[in-house]
């Protein structure tokens, strides 16, 4: 059993506050009954209506999640566990899949939703969604990776990455900037540079930043801005 405030807050669709105000207008019925109180407990599986229409069936869901080391950035997976064993039993239910990959050593910002359009417009090689990662590596990063960067990585296996940022922070530190997602590809530029990865985690994705009050394992629902900024641009086309 789950607060109501906190079962409809977690769709993604109502903050806690407009919730609140819902259940007080006598807007949100819980199967056939009219709420009384946005604290009352309810099991997540009961049918919600908001202004008579239901609250499951086809809503998209937007979550931002802290993604930590050790789950890999699936759906499903036979033998390791996924992103979405983090999530209460209720948002396993309406099809959120993670809008592009981090490796499962990988860290940082995760996005699940289960809107396929904006994903696909999101991850689309011809937009250009800039990423941002920290990286740390064994070896000491110099300007002479940051012009190898600039220009365009060619991998070990003939790959040529498209141009990208190094800024760095410490020797052994920085900020990478990339603007695709290829196969472990932060790994492989710099292990073509003689330094290879010891620590990586995506802070950016396009206009999202990861919001720094959620720990490694914790998610919440896109903010209204987040998403409108999402929907906006989602990266510029070519
Ligand atoms: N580059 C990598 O090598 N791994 C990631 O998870 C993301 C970018």
């Amino acid at each position: 059993m789950e607060r109501l405030d906190k079962i409809l807050a977690n769709t993604g669709r109502w903050s806690r506050k407009e919730v609140r105000e819902l259940v007080r207008a006598g807007r949100v019925t819980v199967n056939g009954r009219v709420a009384r109180t946005p604290e009352e407990k309810h099991d997540p599986a009961s049918a919600f209506l908001v202004d008579g229409r239901p609250v499951s069936g086809e809503r998209l869901v937007y979550l931002m999640l802290h993604k930590p080391a050790g789950l890999v950035s699936a759906t499903e997976d036979p033998r390791e566990p996924t992103v979405l064993t983090l999530l209460p039993e209720h948002l396993r239910r309406v099809g959120l899949f993670p809008a592009g990959r981090l490796d499962k050593d990988t860290e940082g910002l995760l996005l699940l939703t289960n809107d396929g359009p904006l994903a696909h417009r999101l991850l689309s090689p011809r937009r250009h969604v800039d990423k941002r990662y920290f990286v740390r590596v064994a070896g000491i990063l110099d300007q002479t990776d940051a012009e190898a960067f600039r220009k365009g990585i060619t991998l070990a296996d003939g790959l040529i990455c498209l141009p990208a940022g190094l800024e760095i922070l410490e020797a052994n530190t920085g900020l990478v900037t990339l603007r695709e997602g290829k196969y472990h590809q932060i790994k492989r530029m710099l292990a073509s540079r003689g330094k290879p990865v010891v620590y990586l985690k995506r802070l950016t994705m396009g206009p999202l930043t990861l919001d720094p009050a959620l720990a490694p394992g914790q998610w919440r629902p896109l903010t209204e801005e987040e998403l409108t900024a999402l929907r906006a641009g989602g990266g510029e086309k070519e």
